[in-house]
C-alpha cells in the first residue's frame, strides 16, 4: 500500500477544512501518501457541502469530471465524502459517472478499512452510518502554517428552518476542553500563532465542565499562542459575559461573526432563529460598547419564503444600523427535508438576485465608509504568508480580520508587527511596519 497516494479536494466551510486535515492524517497513518494534486493520485476524495443547491451541483460536476478523466488509470478511486455524501448516500451512484466510495462525516476514522473493502471487492462502498457522539482531534505532523482551525464542537441542534446542517452533521457535541487545549498546545509547538475555534454555534459549547467563556479563558493561557478567533456565534446564545470576556482577554481578537440572516421579525420567526431584530441590535450595540473597536461580521439570507419588500427593507436597515465590517450574503435555496422546504419558495429568482445585489451594494458601501478613515492609524498584523501577486510583500490580518499587506523588509512569516496604514482598498489595507513586537 506504501506506494498508494491520495488527494483531497475540499469544498464548503471551515468544518470541512478541518475534517480534510483529519482524513489526511488518518490515511497517512495507514501508510498512504498525500499527493500534491489530483492528477496521478490513486485515490481522489472530494469533501462536499450541501448547504445550498449550487454547492451540491458544483461538487457533483467536479466528482463526475474527475471520474470521467480516470482514463489514464482505471484503478483510480474516486470518493465523495462529507455533507453531500451523508445527504444523498447511495443515490450518488446513479448519476452516470463511476463513483467508488461514498462516506459521511462520521465515518472518517474507518476510511482505511473502507478503502480495503473497496480493494477486496468489486462494488462501490457506501458508509453513511452516524456516530452522534463522534469527535475527532488532530495531531498533525508537518504543519507549516501560522494559523489553524481547531474544531471544538461538531453537529448542530438549532434546526434553523432553512438549514440542512443538523441533518447532515448530526447532534451537537463538544470536544472535551483538555483535548482542545492539548491540540492548541501541539499546534503552537509546530509554529502556529493564531487558532480559530470552530463549530456551528460555539456559544453553546459545554463539555460538562466548561462553557464557551471558560474555554476562551483557558485557551488564552496557552503559552506561545498570540491570537484566538472563534466562529460561528449565534445571537440567541452569545451572552454579555462572553462578550465582556472577548473584550478583556488579551489574545482574543476583537471580532465576532454573528449571523443576522434577516432584519425582519416575521422572517426570523419563520427561520426559527430564536431572536428578534431588536434583540440582535441590542446585542450588537452591547458588543460595540463592551469591546472597543470590535468588528462585527454577519451572514445575510435573502428571498426566504414569503419575504416581502418591507422584510427586505428591515434587513437593509439593521445592516446600516449595525454597520457590519463584513458579510457573507446568500439567496435562499430550498433544501429538501428541512422545515422551510414545506413553505412555497415564492420569491422569484430574479427578485432574490435583485435583493442580493442590494445587500451586497450596501455592505460594500459600509466597508468603504469604515476604511476611509483608516489611513494614518496603526494596527497589529500577524504576518501569514508571502504575497503571490506582489513579490516583496507579505500578507497578514489585523486583529479585526482585515486583510493587510506590508513590505517584506525586516519582517518574516509568523511575526506580529505594529504597522501604520498608508492606503486602503475595499479588500486590502496597505501598511508600513512601525515595529516588530517582542516575543513574536
Ligand atoms: N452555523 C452557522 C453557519 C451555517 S451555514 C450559523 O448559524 O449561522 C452558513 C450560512 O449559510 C448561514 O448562516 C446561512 O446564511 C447560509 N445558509 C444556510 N442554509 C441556507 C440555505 N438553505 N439557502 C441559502 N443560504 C443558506
Ligand atoms: Fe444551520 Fe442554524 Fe445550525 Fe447554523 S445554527 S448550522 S444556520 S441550523
Ligand atoms: Fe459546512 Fe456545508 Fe457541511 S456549510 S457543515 S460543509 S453542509
Amino acid at each position: 500500500m506504501d506506494d498508494k497516494t491520495f488527494f483531497i479536494e475540499t469544498l464548503g466551510c471551515q468544518m470541512n477544512i478541518y475534517d480534510s486535515a483529519f482524513v489526511a492524517e488518518v490515511l497517512t497513518g495507514a501508510g498512504y501518501k498525500q499527493a500534491a494534486d489530483a492528477a496521478g493520485a490513486d485515490i481522489i476524495l472530494i469533501n462536499t457541502c450541501s448547504v445550498r443547491e449550487r454547492a451540491e451541483r458544483k461538487a457533483l460536476t467536479r466528482a463526475y469530471e474527475l471520474a470521467s478523466r480516470r482514463s489514464g488509470d482505471p484503478d483510480t478511486v474516486i470518493g465523495i465524502i462529507g455533507c453531500m455524501a451523508q445527504r444523498l448516500g447511495k443515490s450518488l451512484l446513479d448519476h452516470g459517472g463511476r463513483i467508488d466510495l461514498v462516506a459521511g462525516p462520521d465515518t472518517y476514522p474507518r476510511l482505511p478499512a473502507l478503502l480495503e473493502t473497496l480493494r477486496a471487492g468489486r462494488d462501490p462502498v457506501i458508509d453513511i452510518a452516524r456516530d452522534p457522539g463522534g469527535m475527532y482531534g488532530l495531531r498533525p505532523g508537518g504543519h507549516d502554517r501560522v494559523t489553524a482551525f481547531v474544531t471544538i464542537m461538531r453537529g448542530c441542534n438549532n434546526f434553523c428552518s432553512y438549514c440542512v446542517v443538523p441533518y447532515v452533521r448530526g447532534p451537537e457535541r463538544s470536544k472535551p476542553h483538555r483535548e482542545v487545549l492539548d491540540e492548541v498546545g501541539h499546534l503552537v509547538d509546530l509554529g502556529v500563532k493564531e487558532v480559530t475555534l470552530i463549530g456551528q454555534n460555539v456559544n453553546s459549547y459545554d463539555d460538562g465542565e466548561l462553557d464557551f467563556g471558560d474555554l476562551l479563558e483557558s485557551v488564552n493561557e496557552v503559552p506561545g499562542l498570540r491570537r484566538i478567533r472563534f466562529t460561528t456565534s449565534h445571537p440567541k446564545d452569545l451572552t454579555h459575559t462572553v462578550i465582556e470576556k472577548i473584550g478583556s482577554l488579551p489574545k482574543v481578537c476583537e471580532h465576532i461573526h454573528l449571523p443576522l440572516q434577516s432584519g425582519s421579525d416575521r422572517m426570523l420567526d419563520l427561520m426559527n432563529r430564536g431572536y428578534t431584530s431588536g434583540a440582535y441590535r441590542d446585542l450588537a450595540a452591547f458588543a460595540r460598547t463592551a469591546i472597543p473597536g470590535v468588528a462585527l461580521s454577519t451572514d445575510i439570507l435573502v428571498g426566504f419564503p414569503s419575504e416581502e419588500a418591507r422584510d427586505h427593507k428591515n434587513t437593509l436597515e439593521v445592516m446600516e444600523e449595525v454597520g457590519f465590517e463584513s458579510a457573507f450574503m446568500f439567496c435562499y435555496s430550498a433544501r429538501s427535508g428541512t422545515a422551510a422546504a414545506d413553505l412555497p419558495d415564492d420569491v422569484p429568482e430574479e427578485e432574490k438576485v435583485r435583493r442580493l445585489k442590494q445587500v451586497i451594494a450596501l455592505q460594500n458601501s459600509l466597508i468603504d465608509r469604515k476604511k476611509r478613515c483608516m489611513p494614518g492609524t496603526t494596527v497589529e498584523i500577524l504576518v501569514e504568508r508571502e504575497s503571490q501577486k506582489e513579490p516583496g510583500f507579505l500578507i497578514g490580518r489585523t486583529r479585526k480580520n482585515w486583510l493587510a499587506k506590508l513590505p517584506q523588509k525586516g519582517v518574516r512569516r509568523g511575526e506580529v508587527v505594529t504597522a501604520r496604514i498608508t492606503g486602503v482598498s475595499r479588500w486590502m489595507i496597505t501598511c508600513e511596519t512601525v515595529e516588530n513586537q517582542i516575543g513574536a
